[in-house]
């Protein structure tokens, strides 16, 4: 007997599975500020570069945050870049509620010494989509202006992305800036429109599943008891957002919306209802704008003939197999903790003088 195998019998060696690179768009925000952690904690993807959009805070803020965010978890090396222009105010009195003055629960984060790079959002967003053809994924955690003027500037764009994975919409449940929008369409429903439009799958992950899964108060203790300054500055997030619901339906817990949708798009949530619709967006200017619209794509695929796109096209998540609180929050438990001396004399503060404890260097 052959005692060594031929080249033909020999097991196949496992090739490493590629590294995704991905790019967020966000408006940190307390719970993008989760889909952060969730994105940094995350194997097998690269979050290649990530750019600010007005929305819950001004883009200038959301990247401040942004980099802030970035330093305490000893990520220096992820660009950031502001996004080009103020959409809409109109979402914003809630946002201060909710997200604090400065959109990450008034919680004063030690200051990056980085600034943001000096293109814009949607340059560092086409310049990436350039650099990994056919690979870059996009989340998008706040309204969808600087994909929509990516668009705009380069048609190539949805040739080049693989997949746009964006948390907003509403699809049964109800709105969350005024009765019938969610906030990310209402801040910008002409780009969410463009964005809806464009050749490029798009997975939506609306209010109708977001806001079913929940971090309660037992989540936010695991965080604060994190050695980690990251997480112990997540729990203050929470905190704020918990005192703001517990004012408007007396219970202390959040949806963590965008940190949702960021792990659906990492394949770390099993869809349960996920049906392919078409997407409208109400751009009036009635009491409907930024209202999302769906129905049923019957058949076969409908082709647009004038340029072989499919509009309005999009898998929508509307829900999941299993509840999603868990498997989130022990992802961001698993941030590594990155300490330095300062850093780690103020997580050795008590929990409530946390941000005083860090009153020196401010958010934005
Ligand atoms: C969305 O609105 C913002 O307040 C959140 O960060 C999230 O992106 C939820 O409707
Ligand atoms: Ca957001």
């Amino acid at each position: 007997m052959n005692a060594h195998p031929t080249p033909n019998s020999r097991p196949a060696t496992p090739r490493p599975t590629p590294i995704r690179p991905m790019y967020l768009d966000c408006d940190t925000g307390v719970d993008d500020a989760l889909a952060l952690a969730f994105l940094l904690a995350t194997p097998g993807i690269r979050l290649a570069g990530i750019g600010t959009v007005t929305g819950a805070v001004d883009a200038a803020v959301a990247a401040a945050n942004t980099l802030n965010l970035l330093a305490t978890a000893g990520r220096d090396d992820i660009p950031v870049a502001v996004g080009g222009f103020d959409p809409s105010a109109a979402a914003r009195k809630t946002c201060v509620a909710l997200h604090g003055t400065n959109g990450i629960g008034d919680v004063l984060l030690p200051r990056s010494r980085r600034r943001p790079v000096d293109e814009s959002a949607t340059e560092l967003l086409i310049r990436l989509a350039h650099e990994h053809p056919g690979e870059l994924e996009i989340i998008a955690t706040g309204p969808l202006t600087n994909l929509a003027e990516a668009l705009y500037l380069d048609p190539e764009l949805p040739r080049l992305v693989r997949r746009v994975t964006v948390q907003g919409g509403a699809v049964f449940a109800p709105g969350n800036a005024g009765k019938f929008a969610e906030a990310n369409i209402a801040a910008n429903p002409e780009a969410a429109a463009d964005v809806f439009a464009a050749s490029w799958p798009v997975t939506l992950v609306p209010l109708d599943v977001t806001g079913t899964h929940r971090f309660k108060e037992t989540d936010r203790r695991a965080l604060a008891a994190s050695t980690g300054l990251t997480q112990q500055a997540l729990a203050h997030m929470l905190g704020t957002c918990f005192s703001y619901y517990e004012k408007h339906s007396s219970a202390r817990r959040m949806s963590p919306h965008d940190c949702l949708a960021a792990a659906f798009a990492t394949g770390d949530l099993e869809p349960e209802k996920m049906p392919t619709l078409r997407i409208g967006v109400d751009t009036s200017a009635g009491p409907r704008r930024g209202q999302t619209y769906f129905a049923k794509v019957d058949g076969p695929v409908d082709v647009d003939v004038r340029n072989g796109q499919n509009p309005h096209e999009a898998r929508v998540l509307l829900s999941l197999r299993r509840d999603a609180a868990p498997s989130l929050l022990e992802r961001i438990l698993a941030l590594a903790p990155v300490l330095s001396t300062a850093q780690e004399e103020a997580a050795r503060v008590p929990e409530p003088a946390f941000a005083t404890g860090l009153s020196e260097s401010v958010a934005a």
